[in-house]
């Protein structure tokens, strides 16, 4: 396991699922961690008396709130940005305004958060977005709007690698496939037919997901930048 001793972590959206995974493993390995949420206040608080790491409320959709957090942390080693929406629906019934707000979350919110980051990130740091497996592939209807955010974060990391490689900071995405959480329940109503589309006929588990974020931020993965690492069972193969 990589020590993390020392190192200043900042987790967007990390009260619950994959995100709370990741503030228990870079707690776990010894790094100094701070999460933020929105709404789940009773979640975030149970988290950090549970972990020692700090919790912050504020929302991602706020640009002056979440870059204000991230600029308060100081010179990061690691910044995870994990909070994210999901709408799914036939597109000429979906809210338009709940389009434009997960759009707001899962791409306007990490664009500015990892630039914010930057600007005071310590050599060789790390930038990790949760993408999804989605942003290569939506094998049924009623996911293009979601597509399109997962889509956009791989234009996004692989952009930013090149502005910030020469300070050894690396940019990547996760992209999981089906991963048990409040956002997409292993025993859901979708599970058999995402399910259909793996190689591995699972929702992989949120700490499988927070391995992998381990180890990007790791002193090994210093020469993977711009690049989307998927972990889905096979989903997208
Ligand atoms: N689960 C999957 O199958 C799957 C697959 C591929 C990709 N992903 C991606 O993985 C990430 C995490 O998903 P999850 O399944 O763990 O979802 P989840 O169980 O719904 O948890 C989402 C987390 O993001 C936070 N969050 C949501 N909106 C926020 C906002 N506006 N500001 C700040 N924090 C916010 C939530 O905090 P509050 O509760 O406090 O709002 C919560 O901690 C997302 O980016 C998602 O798109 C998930």
């Amino acid at each position: 396991m990589n020590d993390f001793t020392g190192k200043n972590v900042l987790v967007l959206g990390g009260s619950r699922g994959i995100g709370a995974a990741i503030v228990r493993r870079f707690r776990a390995a010894g790094a100094a961690v701070a999460f933020t949420y929105a709404g789940s206040r009773d979640a975030a608080a149970a988290l950090a008396d549970e972990t020692g790491a700090t919790a912050i409320q504020a929302n991602s959709a706020d640009r002056d709130a979440l870059t204000s957090v991230v600029a308060g942390r100081g010179a990061l080693d690691v910044i995870v940005i994990n909070a994210g929406t999901l709408v799914m629906g036939n597109p000429l019934d979906l809210d338009p305004d709940a389009v434009d707000h997960m759009i707001d979350v899962n791409v306007r919110a990490p664009y500015h958060a990892a630039v914010e980051a930057a600007r005071r990130m310590n050599a060789d740091g790390r930038i990790i977005v949760i993408g999804s497996v989605n942003g290569d592939r939506m094998p049924f209807a009623g996911g293009a709007a979601y597509a399109l955010t997962k889509s956009a974060v791989q234009g996004m990391v692989r952009g930013l690698a090149r502005d910030f490689g020469d300070r050894g900071i690396t940019v990547n995405a996760i992209q999981p496939g089906p991963t048990d959480s409040d956002m997409n329940p292993a025993e859901g109503p979708m599970a058999a037919t995402m399910h259909s589309f793996m190689a591995i006929k699972r929702h992989a588990r949120p700490e499988e997901i927070a391995e992998l974020a381990a180890y990007l931020a790791g002193p090994h993965a210093g020469m993977i930048t711009g690049s989307l690492q998927t972990i889905d069972g096979g989903f997208g193969a």
